[in-house]
């Protein structure tokens, strides 16, 4: 059956469906900002580790600040494509619960995106704060002109962003618990979900929320989604809302 059938299908048993989402890069992608992982990824050619994390922080700050400075420049001069977009008028049409990203682009915020509807698990690229701990904390508003950007008691600051081996600062039970209690339908929104503990929400909530996996990389989820889009999140999503937005006129 045709996905699209497929998920007006649903809609039909939820008339005023309460919808989350899981995020990730492919999302972006839209806005022109590359993935991590797969054939143009950014981790294509180097270690995560080496990028993201606090030893290879320590190890090679100004490494690490290029790479995350030439990121923050591309975020800078990209705009929302028509999947934020698409998010945001699913919290207008009021049956939007949350949206848990992965991303640090700060997009959804600047593509309308209300602060309380979104967790920035991994953190945003907006932000800095010392990577000694002293306290301090910064935002980011143009690309540093100098890297490493140092912290006023004389340390680096860092992104604040989560490294690998960091944990988040978000309960994954209790995230869980508020889908099994309070969602219908889970979005999983190009994500490779190779990255724990986000990885592992689909799974712990399938028994009693629908997932719906939107990816052109069908491997993704397989085994788990009732609905499976392979296709581009900036594609697919304007076309659900809308199918939502009909279903709710109904
Ligand atoms: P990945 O780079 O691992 O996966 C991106 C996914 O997006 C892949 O499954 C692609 O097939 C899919 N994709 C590509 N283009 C797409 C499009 N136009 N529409 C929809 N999907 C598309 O990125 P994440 O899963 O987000 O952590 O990676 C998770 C975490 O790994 C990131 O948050 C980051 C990284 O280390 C931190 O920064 C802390």
């Amino acid at each position: 059956m045709d996905p699209y059938e497929s998920f007006t299908a649903l809609l039909a048993s939820y008339p005023s469906p309460r919808i989350a989402c899981i995020v990730g890069a492919g999302l972006s992608a839209g806005s022109g900002l590359s993935t991590f992982r797969g054939e143009n990824g950014m981790y294509k050619d180097i270690d995560p580790m080496l990028l993201a994390s606090r030893w290879g922080f320590s190890n090679d700050p100004l490494t690490v600040w290029t790479w995350y400075r030439d990121r923050i420049a591309k975020v800078l001069s990209t705009t929302p494509n028509p999947g934020h977009l698409a998010l945001v008028e699913l919290e207008r049409l009021g049956v939007l619960h949350k949206i848990i990203t992965q991303n640090v682009d700060g997009l959804h915020l600047q593509a309308g995106q209300s602060a309380e509807k979104l967790v920035e698990i991994h953190g945003s690229l907006s932000r800095t704060h010392c990577f000694e701990e002293c306290g301090r904390e910064f935002t980011i508003e143009s690309v540093p002109e100098e890297v490493p950007v140092m912290c006023e008691c004389g340390s680096y600051q860092r992104p604040s962003v989560v490294f690998f081996g960091e944990a988040i600062t978000f309960s994954f039970y209790t995230l869980v618990d508020e889908i099994e209690r309070d969602v219908d339908i889970l979005l999983l929104i190009g994500t490779s979900g190779t990255v724990v503990p986000v990885s592992q929400i689909p799974y712990a909530v399938r028994g009693s929320t629908k997932i719906i996996n939107i990816n052109p990389d069908p491997k993704t989820f397989a085994g788990i989604t009732d609905i499976s889009f392979e296709g581009k999140a900036e594609e697919v999503l304007p076309r659900l809302v809308e199918i939502i937005s009909a279903s709710l006129e109904s």
